[in-house]
Order: structure tokens, then C-alpha cells, then sequence
């Protein structure tokens, strides 16, 4: 037997080798995904594309506030597993997700049922007496594992091309305001420089920058301008409420830039619509549910509706602040000649009485019932 474990290097990771070997008998293939935090297999491409893009595409936004870093980069490391599980002839899959975090086990697990139903799983958190820390540390020792004890952070974190993500110690009171160290990605935006920066010259569609280095870029700009922290009370999968500070520099960016496009090239019951349905997709997303097909089928949706998204949108960075000062699109809806205050001269002010009379008859009509008319 054989099983592929989500490896990340540290200690929660590291006790499961012996563990597996000694309890299930079967050889371990340790697999570690890049997605912008080490360097073995690198997925940041493809995270970026067929993952940070779909989600940026369909605006998805988790309770009005998170750009969902984490959730995303689940599905993209369990779907390597799932194919490195086939290449080296494993039946089972692994992951040292601890048992405080339900949705991360969700996120992986429900990859691995979408993608390779007859995969084995194995939890080691949710079957072990291991209970902490120190618990794993002595395990370690005694079946000779070498294991990174560092010095635990005080906040639980989460990072990768998108996001930082920090939890826990204060933030745990959602009164307490994050201490200015916590931030890794992001300077405060009172210390940001007193210069704007702006008019980036962007190609989302990857022509001067492939995804993941555009992405990169613009984490770099971003950050320098304390662009992107979010500070939020969300409610998790099983509804406990919990306290998050996320920093999304370059993400907040492409987030202003795409909502700016789609203003200039989609009608309003289009815009209605696809706000609509993104509830719905952050949603999934959220909930592990990436190989969906509700998702999927939403992404054609997104796709097509988004055909003519494209065009380029000048913004202006400052002190934690994204503002648009211009956008041009070859499809963009948008005709001087008709909204110009000066010529006007498709749009014939006489058109104006009827169309007033019939639009407020609903009113009118309202109005004389209530007045005995
Ligand atoms: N709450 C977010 C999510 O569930 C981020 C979790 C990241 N984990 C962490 N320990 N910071 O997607």
C-alpha cells in the first residue's frame, strides 16, 4: 500500500510519516505544492490561471469582504495529489490538517471524492492521541524525526500568491485592532510614501507578465502602498463566527481594475445578475466545493458574460487607497454622443413626457387610490 501525504514540512506534517508507516503499514510519498510559499512543485502558474483568474472573473467575494486566498489554493494542491496519487500507483491520499480548522479537511477531502472517488483517506489528526504540540515533538524523537522546531508563531497563518491570512492570539477579541508588526505583506498606509503610484501598465490576459509574475508585481506596488488589508468577522462553513486580517495587495488591485471594466462594457441587468450569482460562487469556493459542477457550470456563465471585459484601467495608489482615474475598452458601452450634457443628439428631450407617463403610472395610479381620485 501507498499513500500520497500533503507535506509541508513542519512538525504537524512531519510526525505523520512514522505514524503512517507504523499504523497503516505502507509506504509514504511526501508531496509539496508550490503555490508561492517553497519551492518543489510548482503550481503557481496554474494556480493563478485556473484558479486566482475564474474567482476574479466572477468577482467572488465571501461575505463582502474576503478574496477567499485560502480557500482557493486547497482544491489546486489536492488536485496535484490526486495526480501524483495516479503516477505513483498509491490508493490513498493524506493530510495534516489539524482537527481546530474543519475546512481545510473539508477543502481537501471533498477534492479528492470529486476528482478520485475510490482514494483512500487518511486524516491522522482526527484519529491519533497526539494532542499537541509538545505531543508531536516527543513522537518525533522517538522514531528519530528530524522536525523544525521553531518557534511557533503566535498567529495562525496562511499564505500563497494571493493572500497572507492571520488568526488567532488577539484577533481572537474582534475589538482588539491588529498590532502594526503582524503585517508581512503589507506597509501600514500611514508609513506609505507621500507619492501616488499610478498608470501600471497591466495585461491580465498575460501577454507582457505570465499570471502568477503579474500577480507577483502587483503584490510587490501594492503592498509598498498599504493597498489591501481587510480586516473582517467571517462566519466559517459550520457557522462559529471567527476573526481574520487578510492582506491582498496585488488581488485588491485586479479586483478595482476588473469591477472598472465591467462597469464601462456591461449592461446593468447583466452587472445585477452576475453580482447575483457570485454570492453564490464565493460561496462554494468557500465551502471546499471547487469541483462542483454548479461552480463549473457558473464559470461558463462567467465566461461568456465577460467576453467583452476587456480594455485597460488606470489607477492611482496612496496610503491604503485604490482610486480609478481612467479606463478605455475597444467594447466599451459607452457613447460620448449620446451622454454628453452638450450635443445630445440621439437622445431627443421630446422623448422624455411619454416615457415619464408611462414609467410613473404605477405611482399615479397609487397615488389616486389613496386620494379618492
Ligand atoms: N478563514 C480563511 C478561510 O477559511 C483563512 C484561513 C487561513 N488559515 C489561517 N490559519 N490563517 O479560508
Amino acid at each position: 500500500n501507498k499513500v500520497v501525504l500533503a507535506y509541508s514540512g513542519g512538525l504537524d506534517t512531519s510526525v505523520i510519516v512514522p505514524w503512517l508507516r507504523e499504523n497503516y503499514g505502507c509506504d509514504v510519498v511526501c508531496f509539496t505544492a508550490d503555490v508561492g510559499q517553497l519551492v518543489v512543485k510548482d503550481l503557481r502558474e496554474e494556480f493563478v490561471k485556473d484558479y486566482i483568474f475564474p474567482c476574479l472573473r466572477a468577482g467572488a467575494v465571501y461575505e463582502r469582504k474576503y478574496l477567499l486566498g485560502t480557500s482557493m489554493a486547497r482544491p489546486v494542491i489536492a488536485k496535484a495529489m490526486v495526480d501524483v496519487a495516479k503516477e505513483v500507483g498509491a490508493d490513498a491520499v493524506s493530510h495534516g490538517c489539524t482537527g481546530r480548522e474543519m475546512i481545510r479537511h473539508v477543502r481537501f477531502e471533498l477534492t479528492f471524492f470529486a476528482l478520485n472517488p475510490k482514494l483512500n483517506v487518511v486524516a491522522p489528526w482526527r484519529e491519533w492521541d497526539i494532542t499537541g504540540r509538545e505531543d508531536a515533538i516527543e513522537y518525533a524523537k522517538k522514531h528519530n524525526v528530524p522536525v523544525p522546531v521553531t518557534k511557533k508563531s503566535i498567529y495562525s497563518r496562511d499564505r500563497n500568491l494571493w493572500h497572507l491570512s492571520h488568526e488567532g492570539d488577539i484577533l481572537e477579541d474582534p475589538a482588539n485592532e491588529p498590532k502594526k508588526d503582524m503585517f508581512m505583506m503589507s506597509v501600514d498606509p500611514e508609513d506609505a510614501p507621500n507619492q501616488a503610484d499610478w498608470g501600471l501598465p497591466v495585461s491580465v490576459n498575460g501577454k507582457r507578465l505570465s499570471p502568477a509574475s503579474l500577480l507577483a508585481e502587483l503584490n510587490e506596488v501594492g503592498g509598498r502602498h498599504g493597498i489591501g488589508r481587510i480586516d473582517m468577522v467571517e462566519n466559517r462553513l459550520v457557522g462559529m463566527k471567527s476573526r481574520g486580517v487578510y492582506e491582498t495587495p496585488g488581488g485588491t488591485i485586479l479586483f478595482a481594475a476588473v469591477r472598472e471594466l465591467e462597469s464601462l462594457t456591461l449592461d446593468r441587468e447583466t452587472i445585477q445578475v452576475k453580482d447575483s450569482l457570485a454570492l453564490k460562487y464565493a460561496e462554494l469556493v468557500y465551502a471546499g466545493r471547487w469541483f462542483d459542477p454548479l461552480r463549473e457550470s457558473m464559470d461558463a456563465f462567467m465566461q461568456k458574460i465577460t467576453e467583452t471585459t476587456t480594455g485597460s484601467v488606470t489607477l492611482k495608489l496612496y496610503k491604503g487607497s485604490v482610486t480609478v482615474t481612467g479606463r478605455t475598452s475597444p467594447f466599451s458601452l459607452y457613447r460620448q454622443d449620446i451622454s454628453s450634457f452638450e450635443s445630445g443628439q440621439i437622445y431627443d428631450q421630446a422623448d422624455a413626457a411619454g416615457f415619464i407617463r408611462l414609467y410613473g403610472l404605477p405611482m399615479r395610479v397609487r397615488a389616486m387610490l389613496e386620494q379618492g381620485i
